[in-house]
């Protein structure tokens, strides 16, 4: 099969690999998109390197092809699977989803939302699933703020903060103010031009690498920042300082930091599968690109040119 290989980080070519066999509760997929995230540019490159003391692989990554969010077609069943068939449409993550084929866990998979083209559905899971996580204890007539508003997991917060019957303001860039006003924020404010005012009872915080001062400050006495995470930490650690930090301070101030790990499986792609066929929630695609330009489509993410999430399409 063609794939995106990755035999040392910062280094990845389009080759060819025999197509994985599904072991026990897994599924062989025929890939027809992998959504693009900023997990994957870390994987890639190898940054920050803290990650490579994390199980993801000192040397060189463990798995030799990038790309976590897929959506394809159940091909094959390994033993003991009873919840997909061959030929049922799926969503979820893998071990490696820049391929034309994939192994993927039974758990880390739903069936694919109605009405979602495959390159939409594979938008979803990683972003989606981060801001169903961050934004859990969101109560109807709170007032949310998403930073990072029109980015992956920022365009999915706001969409599901609104479902949640909060008032929502996105913060983001100017490139991105029309996006996030589609995505159905209350109010959108443009970082560069003035930063965000106000007081919320939940932030979510998904880019700018705000200090936590900053943060409380825009809290409400007992409000809640949940740290998802930013670009701009530096190589080394990525800024998990600031997370640190906020451990230390949690038990001192009125207002919690939640520093935000996402685990999102089967379970939470059904969440927001319920989400989009109810019409509430529908992925922003920015742009699609071939499996041979899967490169190029990492780089448009992270040149933070892309408007919402970017797509592989196989
Ligand atoms: N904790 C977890 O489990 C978890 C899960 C997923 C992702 N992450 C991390 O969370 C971060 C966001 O992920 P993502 O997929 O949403 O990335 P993304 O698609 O690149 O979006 C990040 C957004 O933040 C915006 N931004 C940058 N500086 C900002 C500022 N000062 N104020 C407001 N917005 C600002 C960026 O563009 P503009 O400046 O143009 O607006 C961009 O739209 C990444 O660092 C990622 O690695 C963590």
């Amino acid at each position: 099969m063609k794939a995106v290989v990755q035999r040392r980080y910062g280094s990845a070519v389009l080759g060819d690999l025999d197509v994985p066999v599904p072991g026990p509760g897994e599924v062989l997929l025929e890939v027809r998109a992998a959504g693009v995230d900023m997990g994957t540019w870390h994987l890639l490159t190898g940054k920050p390197y803290l990650l490579r003391f994390m199980g993801f692989g000192f040397r060189r990554p463990k798995s030799p092809v990038p790309g976590m969010d897929v959506s394809g077609v159940v091909k094959e069943i390994g033993p003991g699977v009873t919840e997909f068939a061959p030929g049922d449409e799926v969503f979820g993550t893998c071990a490696g989803s820049f391929a034309e084929y994939s192994v993927a866990k039974v758990s880390h998979l739903a069936r694919k939302p109605a009405g979602l083209s495959f390159a939409e559905a594979a938008a979803v899971p990683v972003s989606g699933g981060t801001a169903v996580q961050g934004l859990r204890e969101v109560q109807a007539g709170q007032r949310v703020a998403v930073l990072g508003a029109g980015g992956g997991v920022g365009s999915y917060g706001v969409q599901i903060a609104k479902a949640l019957g909060a008032h929502v303001t996105g913060v983001c860039s100017t490139r991105k103010v029309e996006l996030v006003r589609s995505l159905g924020a209350d109010e959108v404010v443009d970082y560069t031009v003035a930063d965000f005012t106000g007081t919320y009872d939940l932030i979510l915080d998904c880019g700018g690498n705000r200090s936590l001062s900053r943060l409380r400050k825009a809290l409400t006495p007992r409000g809640t920042a949940v740290l998802v995470g930013s670009e701009t930490g530096g190589s080394l650690t990525g800024g998990v300082e600031r997370a640190v930090r906020a451990v230390v301070v949690n038990p001192f101030v009125p207002q919690k930091f939640v520093m935000l790990m996402s685990n999102a499986r089967g379970d939470v792609f059904d969440e927001l599968r319920v989400l989009i066929e109810a019409g509430k929630v529908k992925p922003a695609v920015d742009r699609e690109f071939p499996l041979s330009e899967a490169l190029d489509a990492v780089e448009h993410l992270y040149s933070r040119r892309a408007r919402g999430k970017v797509v592989v399409t196989i």
